[in-house]
């Protein structure tokens, strides 16, 4: 076979397990490369799934070949205690800054004393000053050995583990299997790991409505993924990395010229920033720095200037250093997206959990071409440890296109008509008083029937992670909460075809969509139904846990704290959580309407019995489309407690497909293959 791209499909019979591991690896890293860093894949999904399963599957059966460096590997090792002290071949430094033109100017000035002509023709690298976390990437006869934090320059943390999780970041270099360049035998490299902002935005909205930690930037969120002592944390957050200088190496010729050593690092299948740009004068930098600042809040990474690289490493190099700076290069800063303005006062927010969140009110300010008018306070004990009062001039940043936030009063600029900000003793929207939890920052509205409580409630209830209702928008549960038709969360299944049609803009299909997600979603797991209740500290791995442990929401409603601390997982914090609610009549109430509507309590019996049944063991298969009753979790589960084996996509080891309603490729793949189709029915017939 020969792959879209012209290689030819290696795949040899015959080959030992081994040969066949290593050649399985370099295609996937290839192809993750093709797909991450160039974004040019030149397989389909199911073609790459195919060799990640066999390459998996090979693994499974000889465990002795399993290395790190896998890309089997990389969705997260086991957590770590503490990060290991690694001390850098090279001192990781630092750069100084130039704020405008007239600033690099004088630099190129200043470093004319140390050149051999002071006035020199001299060429010069433009790359964007990115603003995420130093990371220093070690390589030894082209394998990723280990990655690690710049700490202080010289000693930085070992976050190997971490960076594997990032699929930009090369296992094996060069990634090309196919490249003429040999393997280095040693190479260090430097690189920026970074949140791209779109996904940033995803990602932070996810934590936010989830009540997770939401990250004041792109660069604390990076730098809090990747300090994470479990690495399966770092794999699910959106990270990448661009590759810009050569720290140290062995055994290779490098080149001499920046423009050069970035193209290298492309050649061996780093990314790299394709907005570096080569500049033949210092003028010619000027103009690039200028039209960046125009652009800049149209790249989709957070940029903070331009790194000016003298072209001529060596050079460089020759003209030493001033402390940790060297003078070879130079960071032109853009302007802070900082500005001062009055806090003129402070709204209460009220979240899901009825957490009151304190949210400033400013007199209206523009920060980096977009006027703000609110920014985030955090929390009470934030206000009061930065001493922020009300008629401060505060200082507000604005990152990227992140909710800006506070970042400290101007105390010298105080006129003593500053009030101080007094936590709330109620909640501002239904009067009930504010409770605060020991131990916990947060202040809460107790009041479980709060309107506004009510609105984030089913904003979360309907949400991707948990119930996952097609249709049902933000603002919907907004204007159905502020229209009466919503008064628990359970109202959303009793809405009426007329009620909705009554609402401005809900058209035929509208109505149609939201009626037909809200019946698909009574389906939905138990977990899933658990999770949605929005219980505080169950999120979906504790709902997880106790439905495993407990079968259904009525067993789980009936164990006491005691109980529930047996379970693997379950703290006493939780615990209380769990047994409060549930002892909270007005929950049983709502609990026996979401039963009167149909919703799932209980995990479906014969999944339920664990390893019972023995009826499908040795059987492989591959779940595609939706089922009429059964979600997809509980098919596997189901599967799996008859001894049956479920994986991701069809391959010719595929025994049966269960294939639901708008199976896609998965059923074409079957059917050219020959694998068995069933249903649903006969997946149970078959136990
Ligand atoms: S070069 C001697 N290039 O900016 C080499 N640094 O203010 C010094 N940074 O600590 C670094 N993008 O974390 C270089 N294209 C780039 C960069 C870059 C971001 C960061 C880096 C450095 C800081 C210096």
């Amino acid at each position: 076979m020969v792959l879209p791209d012209g290689r030819a499909d290696t795949k040899l019979i015959g080959m030992n397990p081994q040969e066949r591991i290593a050649q399985l690896r370099d295609e996937i890293n290839y192809h993750l490369y093709r797909y991450h860093v160039l974004d040019s894949p030149v397989i389909s999904d199911a073609e790459y799934d195919a060799l990640y399963n066999e390459l998996l599957a090979l693994e499974e059966e000889n465990p002795a070949l399993v290395t790190p460096d896998s890309p089997t590997q990389r969705a997260g090792a086991e957590p770590l205690s503490a990060f290991a002290k690694v001390t850098h071949p090279a001192p990781i430094l630092s750069l100084s800054n130039a704020f405008n033109a007239a600033d690099l100017f004088a630099w190129r000035q200043r470093i004319g004393r140390y050149l051999p002509d002071p006035n020199m023709d001299l060429d010069y690298v433009a790359e964007p000053k990115l603003d995420g976390l130093t990371v220093v990437l070690t390589y030894e006869n082209g394998r990723f050995t280990q990655g690690a934090t710049r700490g202080n320059g010289e000693v930085g943390e070992d976050i190997t583990q971490n960076l594997r999780t990032i699929t930009a970041v090369p296992q094996r270099i060069p990634v090309d299997p196919q490249s003429d360049l040999p393997a280095p035998p040693y190479l260090v490299v430097r690189g920026e790991v970074f949140f791209p902002l779109d996904k940033f935005e995803q990602f932070n909205e996810r934590q936010r409505v989830e009540e997770r930690q939401v990250y004041m930037n792109p660069r604390n969120a990076a730098s809090g993924s990747l300090r994470q002592l479990d690495p399966r944390i770092t794999a699910g957050r959106p990270l990448t990395i661009f590759c810009y200088d050569l720290v140290a190496w062995d055994g290779i010729d490098v080149p001499d010229h920046q423009w050069d050593r970035l193209n290298y690092l492309r050649q061996l299948g780093f990314p790299v920033s394709s907005d570096s740009q080569y500049c033949e004068s210092i003028q010619a930098v000027a103009d690039i720095y200028n039209a960046w600042f125009e652009k800049r809040n149209q790249i989709n990474y957070e940029v903070d200037g331009v790194v000016v690289k003298i072209n001529d490493r060596p050079l460089a190099e020759s003209l030493g250093y001033v402390g940790k700076d060297p003078r070879g290069a130079v960071a032109m800063k853009f302007p802070a997206q900082e500005k001062t303005t009055k806090l003129l006062g402070v709204q209460v927010n009220v979240g899901r959990t009825g957490i009151l969140a304190p949210n400033a009110l400013l007199e209206p300010v523009e920060i980096g071409g977009v006027v703000v008018r609110n920014a985030t306070l955090h929390n009470y004990d934030e206000i009061a440890r930065k001493d922020i009062r009300i008629g401060d001039t505060v200082i507000v940043k604005r990152a990227g296109d992140v909710i800006p936030y506070i970042v400290g009063p101007v105390a010298d600029l105080r006129d003593s008509s500053e009030r101080v900000i007094e936590p709330p003793t109620h909640c501002p929207v239904c009067g009930e008083p504010a409770l605060r939890v020991p131990g916990e920052v947060a202040i809460y509205c107790d009041n479980p029937s709060c309107p506004e409580q009510l609105v984030r409630r089913v904003e979360y209830f309907v949400s991707r992670g948990a119930m996952d209702i097609d249709g049902f928008g933000t603002k919907t549960g907004a204007l159905l909460a502020e229209v009466g038709l919503v008064k628990d969360l359970a109202d959303i299944y009793y809405l009426s075809r007329e009620d909705l049609l009554a609402l401005e803009g809900f058209k035929d299909k509208k109505v149609g969509n939201l009626l037909n997600g809200l019946e698909a979603s009574k389906n939905q797991s138990p977990v899933r139904f658990l999770t949605a209740l929005g219980i505080r500290f169950v999120g979906n791995v504790v709902a997880g846990l106790l439905i495993d442990e407990f079968g259904s929401i009525d067993a789980l409603a009936e164990a006491d704290q005691a109980r529930l601390e047996e379970v693997e997982g379950i703290g006493p914090g939780t615990a209380v959580s769990v047994t409060s609610w549930f002892a909270d009549e007005r929950h049983r109430a709502l609990l026996e309407k979401f039963r009167a509507a149909g919703l799932k309590f209980a995990v479906e019996k014969s999944a339920q019995d664990g390893a019972a049944s023995t009826a499908l063991a040795g059987l492989t298969f591959v779940i595609t489309g939706t089922l009429p009753t059964m979600s997809r979790d509980e098919a596997k589960a189901f599967i799996e407690a008859h001894g049956g084996k479920v994986t991701g996509s069809v391959s010719k080891n595929t025994d049966f497909l269960l294939a639901g309603e708008k199976a896609g490729s998965k059923l074409t793949k079957a059917e050219s293959l020959g694998v068995s189709i069933i249903d649903e029915a006969k997946l149970l017939n078959m136990t």
